[in-house]
């Protein structure tokens, strides 16, 4: 039987192609190849891939949203090498905060100190390890608690497990007024499943190890504790970009801190809006590997 696109070993064939389709984007590429994007845009597959961009335009426009609205802080939990408060268009006073562990942050100083690399906003680097106590880092840094912040927990929390992240979440909601906000991707498989699916593709066992399946419900948590939380999904935020939506995945939250006297009222309609699985494994990985990519090689993919 002809496959639409190829499977097995074949579709490493696609994985070549990608790599083709991006030299060929470079300005001083090696070699031009007209065609490899349009063997990427015919393979459903690939659209896996696009995860990761709709993710960072997803939240790109959350985050310059909630600021437009007039929050002021921005905390990025497990910042990694995100470089929004260099390159988004901040509204004045926004204050940004980046967490992760030391040697990241370092890593990224280095890099960006060599491009001169300019912030937009008043960036505060904190390292620390958000399993152990960040917040007295956080505040140190000056993070003000009585006033609303802009939490972004994007590829984290499938790297901690139930009880961290719920120790994380309980340490976010008290530091958060109401209108403070809170965001971060959800998949649509559960973890039992995407690790099924991982453990298929020998070339991120490295990365598959770090997962500690996270919590199934984030959402529900989050309603459960007073939150708002609103899901976005990935068919209608892929569509809102113009791109192709490909196979469910998932898709994004983002949740409000009510005011206290509302609590009540807005936890049980938030409920509603939650439940399904949370964050959970990284089928981008999958994919990646599926299709014959080294992630380490090509250098672009994180595990989340
Ligand atoms: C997949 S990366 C995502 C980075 C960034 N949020 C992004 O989307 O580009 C995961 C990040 O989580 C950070 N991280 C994981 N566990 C952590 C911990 N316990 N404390 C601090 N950072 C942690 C890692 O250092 C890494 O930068």
């Amino acid at each position: 039987m002809t496959r639409d696109v190829p499977a097995g070993v074949g579709r490493t064939a696609l994985g070549v192609a990608l790599v083709r389709a991006m030299e060929s984007r470079r300005p001083d590429r090696l070699f031009h190849d007209p065609y490899a994007a349009a063997f990427l845009a015919a393979a459903p597959t690939v659209f896996d891939r696009d995860r990761r961009v709709i993710r960072t335009r997803f939240f790109d426009d959350h985050l310059l949203d909630v600021t437009e609205q007039g929050v002021r802080q921005v905390v990025l939990l497990a910042a990694g090498l995100d470089t929004r408060a260099y390159r988004l268009p901040w509204p004045a006073g926004v204050r940004l905060f980046e967490v992760d562990l030391a040697e990241v942050l370092d890593f990224k100083r280095r890099v960006l100190a060599k491009r001169a690399a300019v912030p937009r906003c008043d960036r505060r680097p904190v390292p620390a390890d958000l399993c152990a106590d960040w917040t007295v880092p956080l505040t140190g840094a000056g993070l003000r608690p009585d006033r609303p912040t802009a939490w972004l927990l994007e590829g984290l929390l499938i790297y901690l497990s139930a009880e961290e992240t719920t120790h994380l979440l309980t340490s976010v909601g008290d530091l958060s007024v109401a209108g403070s906000r809170v965001a971060f991707e959800f998949e649509a498989a559960d973890a039992d499943t995407l690790r099924e699916r991982a453990g298929r593709v020998p070339a991120i066992a490295e990365y598959v190890a770090l997962w500690k399946g996270g919590l199934p419900d984030v959402p529900g948590w989050l309603a459960a504790r007073g939150w708002l939380p609103e899901k976005h999904h990935w068919a209608d935020v892929v569509t809102r970009y113009g791109r192709a939506a490909g196979p469910s995945r998932g898709g994004f939250v983002t949740a409000t801190a009510p005011d206290p006297a509302t609590a009540g009222r807005q936890a049980a309609s938030g409920a509603e809006l939650s439940g399904g699985p949370g964050p959970r494994g990284d089928p981008d990985a999958v994919a990646d590997a599926e299709l014959g990519l080294d992630v380490r090689e090509v250098g672009l993919h994180g595990a989340g």
